[in-house]
Order: structure tokens, then C-alpha cells, then sequence
């Protein structure tokens, strides 16, 4: 279904159950007039993609300001204090954090280390990679609602350890025991595995970081996290975003997961992403 107003605002659905594209202009977007629309179709849609908008670093960080508190990156790669873009590449003369970056290949969701994650990633592309390189999305508020009734009684009320360092061994399941040390300074943080949200609706917290379910057993806890997750990703409740130069993709970090497919890390391909400070603690 597409509405059209004054100025250029179409909103078309992309898959059934998560993403809408919003077609409209760089004006449109910087004045703010339509903030209030795109975070309701943003909470309502998780994914928003506006297609080939072209905005520059500038203007990418004026319309993350039109929509929230704007979120500073920090740690290496970060330009601490000050607004900016961060880069999204595997190219580490650009972000020297790189590897730390490889994470993103498998589910999960931005800010399991803390109560209050972000609110939301706004992610443009600037240079891609000829093969891969796509992003998925999948909605975990479609995931949780779909669940049969006596499994989500089973698990409303667990809580799961969340460790970052979890994520890490998906990519390097051999580390050094330095490496191992460094990513577990960075603590663990015990979330509900079904986060109550103020306006009501529920989500699935899962994704990379998931260490163990709080008081299971190694293996039932594994298969517990492993059967959700593949219940929350399956195709109904997915969209696979395939990049343009110029695309900017915003995700409701709260009620959703990502993750980028595998690609060519000398391809070049350079995100540039901005984020959204969070709103809303864990509950
Ligand atoms: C991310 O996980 O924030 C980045 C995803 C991507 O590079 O497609």
C-alpha cells in the first residue's frame, strides 16, 4: 500500500512481516517534518530502507538528529565526543577495529552489554562489494508474537547471560588467551529472554552474544537459544536487504536482528553508519 502527501513520502512494504522503503527526498528528510512518521513505521516495520538517498556524512548526521538523541560511537575507531560517522568495513587502514567488526556476520542485536541498547542504526552504503555483502533483518516481535502459545509460557520468564566475547569465538573460534582476555574484560549482562516493552508489544532478545540460559544446563540452554534462533529468522519473519550505492537502511535495533552475509573483506565495501542513543531498558 503506498500514501502519498505534499511533499514526495511513499511507503511501499518490502516483505510481509518487517521493512517498508520509504521513497522521498533529501529535503524532505532533513527538515524533520516526517521524524514523527518514520519512527512509527520504524517501531511498526523494523527495517525502513530509503533507496539510493545519497546523503552525504553531513547530512546522514543532521537526519539522525531529526530522530532521537544522537548516539556517540565509542572506543577504537570512534571519533570520541564529537558527531560523526562510523565506518562499517573489514579494511583496517580505515577502521582499526576491523576484526572486531566480523561479529556482525552472525545474528544479534547492537548493546547486549548494556540495560538501555540503542535505539536504532542508520547504515548507508558508500562502497560495495561486487559478490555478498547483503544485510538480513529479521523481526523478533513477529517472532515472539507467532510463537505457539504453550512455548512462550515455557520461556517468558527466563533470563539469558549475554557475554560479547561469545560473539567473538563465532569468528575466531581458536583466540590467543590475550584475546580471550581483552574480549572478556568487556563482562557479561544477564537480559529476559522476552523483553517487555512499555508500549506492550513483546521481542525475543537472542542473537551472537546469547552465552547460556540462567539456570539450564549447558547443552538444553544451546538447544534452547539454537531452535529460537532459528525460529525468529526463518524467511516469514525475515527481509534481505541487497545494497545499492546510495541506499540508507535504518533498523529498530529493539525489535530486531541483523547480520551481514559474507563478503570479499579486500572488496573495499564501506558502510558508514550513525545510531540512535536507546529509550527503553531491557525489561
Ligand atoms: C552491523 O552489524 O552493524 C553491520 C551489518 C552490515 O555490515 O551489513
Amino acid at each position: 500500500m503506498a500514501t502519498a502527501v505534499s511533499s514526495r513520502f511513499e511507503v511501499v512494504d518490502v516483505a510481509p512481516k518487517i521493512g517498508s522503503a520509504i521513497h522521498t527526498d533529501k529535503a524532505t528528510l532533513l527538515s524533520g517534518e516526517r521524524a514523527k512518521d518514520i519512527r512509527e513505521i520504524m517501531e511498526r516495520r523494523g527495517v525502513i530502507v530509503f533507496p539510493e538517498i545519497n546523503l552525504t556524512d553531513d547530512e546522514q548526521i543532521a537526519f539522525t538528529h531529526t530522530l532521537g538523541t544522537f548516539a556517540h560511537e565509542d572506543g577504537e575507531g570512534a571519533k570520541d565526543g564529537k558527531d560523526s560517522v562510523y565506518p562499517i568495513t573489514m579494511d583496517s587502514s580505515i577502521n582499526p577495529i576491523a576484526d572486531y567488526l566480523k561479529g556482525a556476520f552472525f545474528w544479534h542485536l547492537d548493546g547486549t552489554m548494556s540495560e538501555k541498547p540503542i535505539l536504532a542504526s542508520i547504515m548507508s552504503a558508500r562502497a560495495l562489494a561486487p559478490v555478498g555483502g547483503e544485510t538480513d533483518f529479521c523481526n523478533t516481535y513477529a517472532a515472539w508474537d507467532e510463537l505457539p502459545a504453550d512455548e512462550k509460557t515455557q520461556i517468558e520468564n527466563l533470563k539469558v547471560i549475554h557475554a560479547m566475547w561469545r560473539s567473538q569465538l563465532y569468528w575466531k573460534p581458536e583466540p590467543t588467551f590475550a584475546e580471550l582476555e581483552a574480549w572478556m574484560a568487556r563482562g557479561s549482562n544477564t537480559l529476559p529472554l522476552v523483553w517487555k516493552h512499555r508500549s506492550g508489544r513483546q521481542s525475543l532478545v537472542l542473537g551472537a552474544t546469547a552465552l547460556e540460559v540462567e539456570g539450564m544446563g549447558t547443552a538444553e540452554s544451546e538447544k534452547l537459544l539454537v531452535k529460537l534462533r532459528t525460529w525468529a529468522t526463518q524467511p516469514q519473519f525475515s527481509y534481505r536487504h541487497t545494497w545499492k550505492l546510495g541506499d540508507m537502511v535504518i533498523w529498530d535495533n529493539t525489535g530486531t536482528m541483523h547480520r551481514a552475509l559474507p563478503y570479499d573483506h579486500k572488496s573495499g565495501r564501506l558502510m558508514m553508519r550513525t545510531k540512535l542513543e536507546g529509550e527503553e531498558a531491557f525489561a
